[in-house]
């Protein structure tokens, strides 16, 4: 993929996939490394399942595009000479608490390292196919922060008006694009 933020879509897609009701994704940069961390409170996964999760074989989906995944994922943080985790609690072993925390560190000066790309693009595209899930996302910088709240616009718009109504798309767009400019 040439683009990180690709990676953070097709992650938060597993989360939607997983029956979530809330997806966080939490992006720290500084000069040096960029780590993101996507949290969902979705059905998770049993160890058994999660202890093979990174291999490129494991999936419970019958088809899928090459080049995606977690196993991929892995591959391309530590790459750059970063890291990886992943933290899963099954629904059927703990039903009260339950969910998925990915998370990755990417080394900026690498020559590995892809650029994040078109995170508002990625955004847009995540919360128009999010449906009634809701995103929280924050982007954490040296200088300042870049973050939304799905619930907020929710509560913002009022009952009735689906955040994949093609003007609330183009607000956050503009949102988003304009925060990035004066980050
Ligand atoms: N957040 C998640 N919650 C529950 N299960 C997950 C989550 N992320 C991944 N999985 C499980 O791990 C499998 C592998 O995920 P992934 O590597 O993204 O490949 P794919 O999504 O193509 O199957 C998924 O098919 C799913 O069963
Ligand atoms: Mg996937």
């Amino acid at each position: 993929m040439k683009e990180l933020s690709l990676n953070i879509l097709d992650i938060a897609q597993n989360s939607l996939r997983a029956n979530s009701t809330h997806i966080e994704i939490d992006l720290t940069e500084d000069k040096t490394s960029l780590c993101f961390t996507i949290r969902d409170d979705g059905c998770g996964m049993t160890p058994e399942f999660l202890s093979r999760v990174t291999d490129p074989f494991s999936t419970t989906r019958t088809t899928r595009s090459v080049g995606l995944g977690l196993p991929f994922l892995k591959m391309q943080a530590e790459m750059t000479g970063g890291c990886f985790s992943i933290e899963s609690k099954a629904k059927q072993i703990s039903p009260e608490l339950h969910g998925t925390v990915v998370s990755a560190t990417f080394i900026k000066t690498h020559i590995d390292f892809i650029p994040l790309g078109n995170i508002v693009d990625t955004l847009c595209a995540l919360v128009m196919g999010a449906g009634e899930v809701d995103v929280t996302f924050v982007h954490r910088m040296p200088e300042r922060e870049v973050s939304f709240s799905t619930r907020e616009m929710r509560e913002m718009l009022g009952e009735g008006i689906p955040l994949s109504a093609p003007e609330v798309i183009a607000w956050l767009r503009e949102y988003l694009l304009d925060a990035y400019a004066a980050a």
